[in-house]
């Protein structure tokens, strides 16, 4: 018999040492890595490695597609985040805190799926029969045709599905509870994730079912992490959401068959997750108008416009170094600004205090969202609230430029529909179409809008 070899992998990143550490090299994570027994792992074992190469076929690029190449489910917010439905035969990762609502979003699909005549089979791995039940009972998808497997065991898996005619769909929740019998090491550790996943990305290639997998993801990072199958997957799917709010994104990281930026965004209720078409009215709805330091911006994720609030407190310091505070944006964009507006606009922040939160607990990305920031800002120092039928957007440059962004079109249209009349906007030498609806302000620098705001500009 072969002589066992151990190794110690990241639990994180998936890291190999040949001995133990506590703080991992590659990701800097402390505490993950975890002694295993590699020689079972994929690729291991020495009689695999002495197999002769078998003669694959090579195939013309252009061929007969046999059936449609997307499985739509019908609930809209999903679909655009997979970029128009899920495609066969391909691997989807779905991660997410624990309890986020991973488990609810799938079960939901899966209802919706096989109401449009797919063939799902849900696997958990997680949560017995009955439980499974229980909650499809509560989502009102009791009465559909799904299939339920309660099991944990790779191989058991994949015979089971073998056995009956081929899923359109198959859900695996959780990949942190398979195991393997060609891995050696305890389930849930990476080798056994790893190992699992890749069988079940080669069934969906060789089958053409779909196979969407689910993987918490913690901040401790003690779970074998999802980021390990990241790479092996045709597309992953973040559902994320803040404590104390209701409403969860469903964010694409990757998407081998779409694009990468659009966010699909619900709502969770007692009776499951509720589709929310307009995500502005959402994250707009409790605005206190009269409030300085509030700056609507009229953002873009994806191809959809989307209007937050933007909040910004500035206070005079009491400590010796002044507090930045920064909720759904970056720290170091907000750096930026503020060195901005203290070297082209003469406005110190140096004895204040900056806190910066993004309202109902939304993530923001974009450049973009730079004039808004400093209007928020300005608007506080100063003690003046802007005008609260007004949106921003415009990116900053260190220079104190004002820089045009994209989709300037579409995001006036969306604020116009939204009952907004003005708008502060780079000018872009400019394309945009003059519209009666929306009277807008192009600015071409920082102290142009510094000017306007402590001018008390277009306040009644
Ligand atoms: P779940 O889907 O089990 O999360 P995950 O699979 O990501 O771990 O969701 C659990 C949470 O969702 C739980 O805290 C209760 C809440 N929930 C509702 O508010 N309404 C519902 O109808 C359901 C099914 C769950
Ligand atoms: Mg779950």
């Amino acid at each position: 018999m072969a002589k066992t070899k151990t190794s110690f992998i990241c639990q994180n990143c998936g890291a190999v040492y040949t001995r133990w550490q506590g703080k991992c090299d590659a990701c800097g994570e402390w505490n993950t890595i975890v002694e295993e027994n590699a020689a079972g792992g994929i690729g291991g074992g020495p009689a695999r490695a002495r197999r002769k190469g078998r003669v694959a076929s090579l195939l013309p690029l252009s061929g007969e597609l046999e059936e449609a190449p997307r499985i739509v489910s019908g609930i809209g917010e999903l679909d655009r985040a997979t970029g128009g439905g899920i495609v066969r035969g391909s691997a989807l990762l779905v991660g997410g805190d624990p309890g986020i609502g991973k488990s609810t979003l799938l079960m939901q699909a899966a209802a919706a799926l096989d109401r449009n005549g797919h063939r799902v089979v849900y696997v958990s791995g997680e949560e017995a029969v009955a439980q499974v039940r229980l909650r499809a009972q509560r989502l009102g998808a009791a009465s559909s045709g799904v299939l339920l497997m309660a099991e944990t065991n790779v191989e058991d898996i994949l015979a089971t599905l073998a056995e009956d005619r081929r899923p359109d769909l198959v859900i695996i929740d959780s990949i942190q509870t398979l195991w393997s019998d060609l891995a050696d090491s305890a389930p849930g550790t990476v080798t056994q994730v790893r190992s699992g996943v890749q069988m079940l990305i080669r069934y969906a290639k060789a089958s053409g079912a779909a196979v969407i997998l689910v993987g918490h993801v913690t901040k401790e990072g003690q779970i074998a992490g999802p980021r390990v199958v990241e790479h092996m997957v045709d597309g992953v799917l973040y559902f994320e959401g803040e404590g104390g709010h209701h409403y969860r994104i469903l964010r694409t990281v990757k998407n081998r068959f779409g694009p990468t930026d659009e966010i699909g965004v619900f709502e969770m209720s007692d009776i499951g997750l509720r589709e929310v078409q307009n995500p502005s009215e959402l994250f707009l709805g409790e605005r206190n108008d009269k409030a300085p330091g509030a700056a609507v911006f009229a953002g873009m994720e994806g191809t959809r416009p989307v209007l937050v609030e933007i909040q910004a407190l500035v206070a005079p310091t009491a400590l010796g170094t002044p507090r930045r505070a920064v909720i759904g944006w970056d720290g170091a964009r907000l750096a930026m600004v503020l060195a901005v507006l203290e070297a082209h606009c003469g406005v110190r922040l140096g004895q204040h205090d900056v806190y910066l939160n993004v309202a109902g607990g939304f993530r923001i990305s974009e450049p973009a969202a730079d004039l808004a920031v400093a209007a928020a800002l300005v608007s506080s120092l100063s003690g003046l609230a802007l005008p609260p039928d007004c949106v921003y957007f415009g990116e900053i440059s260190l220079s104190g430029a004002v820089r045009p962004v994209a989709h300037a079109a579409q995001r006036l249209k969306e604020a116009v529909k939204l009952g907004f009349q003005r708008a502060v906007l780079p000018s872009a030498g400019s394309d945009l179409p003059k519209s009666r609806d929306v009277l807008t302000h192009e600015i071409e620098t920082l102290p142009h809008l510094v000017a306007a705001v402590a001018g008390g500009e277009g306040r009644s």
